[in-house]
């Protein structure tokens, strides 16, 4: 039976696609069967991933109620199953209508589950219905966090908004860490927002990860190519923190 991990904070910018394309590829070399799922309208999950987004079925359809979850599926040669995206999704709290609303990616994951080891969802930079429909879906939230100044706005809301589903329609929702990423190691800014981090990790009952990513342009040079990380530069500083990361992400979920 599939864990279900989502990557999100409403901040714009800050590594969630980046994370979710490294979680699913890097989890997929170890062996395991994984469902990626894209709820960002802007769609780059698919396209990091290099799947051609702009024809065949998506999550928009699926939300909609119009096809079987599993028909959305495309499957990739190194990457695993995803189902992409489309700008449709914008308009969400529009078609996303009567008492289910919140529950419909949920409900759809319940047909699939039990073809993975891990469904990984990527979200908006938003705190609206989809990111709703993806908190009541999950077991496990990771929080990328950018190490740079303002990183932290809105991560009140952030917690407002995991207690409102932890306590309405997901009591089992829980936070893995907060992960940190365009890391610095040697500057005092990334330091003082790594230290505000583990201020708010202790607020929202979490940690911040051991692992940080590194700032590299190899991270934002690979999608272009429709490569993770490790196939795309596999000697990469990021490359190497995010084969660690996968592997604090399985190590924490067991514990
Ligand atoms: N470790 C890193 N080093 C350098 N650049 C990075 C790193 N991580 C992410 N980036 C770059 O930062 C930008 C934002 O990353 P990404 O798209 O993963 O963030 P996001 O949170 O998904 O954004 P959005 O909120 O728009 O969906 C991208 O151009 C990406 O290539
Ligand atoms: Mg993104």
């Amino acid at each position: 039976m599939a864990k279900v991990i989502v990557l999100t904070n409403q901040k714009g910018g800050v590594g969630k696609t980046t994370s979710s394309a490294a979680l699913v590829a890097g989890l997929q070399k170890c062996g395991n069967q994984v469902l990626a799922i894209d709820l960002d309208p802007q769609g780059n999950l698919g396209f990091s991933l290099g799947v051609n987004i702009e024809d065949g079925h998506t999550i928009y359809e699926v939300l909609k109620g119009e096809i079987a979850p599993g028909d959305a599926i495309r499957h990739t040669e190194d990457y695993g199953d995803i189902i992409t995206s489309n700008i449709l999704l914008s308009e969400a709290e529009l078609f996303l209508k009567g008492e289910d609303r919140k529950l419909r990616l949920k409900k759809a994951l319940e047909t699939l589950k039990h073809r993975y080891d891990y469904i990984i969802i990527d979200t908006p930079p938003a705190l609206n219905i989809l990111t709703v429909n993806a908190y009541s879906a999950a077991d496990e939230l990771i929080i990328p966090m950018a190490a740079e100044i303002l990183s932290l706005v809105g991560l009140v809301q952030l917690k407002e908004t995991i207690q409102a589903v932890k306590e309405s329609i997901n009591p089992r929702l829980h936070v893995l860490g907060i992960l940190m990423t365009k890391f610095f190691k040697s500057t005092t800014l990334s330091k003082d927002v790594l230290d505000m981090a583990s201020s708010v990790a202790g607020q929202i009952g979490t940690i911040v990860f051991e692992t940080k990513i590194r700032n590299s342009v190899r991270v934002a040079e690979a999608p272009a190519h429709g490569m993770s990380i490790f196939d795309y530069s596999p000697t990469s500083n990021p490359a190497h923190d995010y084969r660690v990361f996968v592997a604090e992400t399985v190590e924490r979920m067991g514990a």
